[in-house]
């Protein structure tokens, strides 16, 4: 057991990742915040080497890692992922940068409780590379979205979104670099929003 209770009225949460981990710091910092109304709990990785698992740790977050290759279904790796989270007694799970998609019952269990930020307005550009979807379709903005996760990829409710201009010159790095700076502001003001009854899973 590795439970954290820093304040029982404030929302646990969990965030997933695969990489860098730059949403999850921004949400971990956010939460640093006295008012703030969740706290992070944990972070879970299925890559062993994510970077963000050390930012996690460096800053008192409890960590687990496991890589979905040791599991036989996905339907194994998840349920793994579903013990780890209520081992930690989570209310709400933040997906960022996790690059894994659920089974139909795991994603159902944490549907109305499980959130994801992805690099464009959705519904425009789901799935990858989003940022070269734009400048290839030719948008004069981009942005992101933070949204309720179903079991169809990069579906669902959205809660929030952030626009940014795509401007002339504007490369996928460029854009993602604009784009980020967003993300960064719109994950912790999302989950706040939720953590606070304001946004509901409809
Ligand atoms: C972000 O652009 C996020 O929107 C997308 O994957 C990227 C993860 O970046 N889902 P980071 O790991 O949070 O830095």
């Amino acid at each position: 057991m590795n439970l954290r209770r820093i304040d029982p009225g404030k929302k646990r949460v969990a965030i997933l990742i695969s990489g860098r981990g730059s949403n999850m710091q921004a949400l971990i910092q956010a939460a640093k915040a006295a008012g703030y109304p969740a706290e992070i709990v944990g972070v879970f990785s299925n890559k062993l080497d994510a970077p963000g698992l050390d930012y996690a740790r460096a800053n008192g977050v409890p960590t687990a890692a496991r890589s979905h290759k040791h599991f036989a279904s996905r339907e194994d790796f998840d349920a793994w992922i579903d013990a780890v989270l209520e081992d930690w007694q989570v209310d709400y799970v933040c997906l960022a940068g996790f690059m894994r998609i659920f089974s139909n019952g795991f994603a159902r269990k944490w549907s109305g409780r499980m959130l994801n930020i992805h690099p464009s307005l959705l519904p425009l550009h789901k799935g990858l590379k989003p940022q070269q979807q734009a400048l290839d379709a030719g948008d004069a903005e981009s942005g992101c979205t933070v949204h309720w996760v179903i079991p169809d990829l990069d579906d669902g409710p959205t809660i929030l979104q952030a626009r940014v201009p795509i401007l002339p010159g504007d490369d996928a790095d460029s854009l993602a670099a604009r784009i980020l700076v967003q993300e960064h502001r719109a994950y912790p003001q999302a989950l706040a929003m939720v953590a606070r009854g304001e946004a509901v899973f409809p």
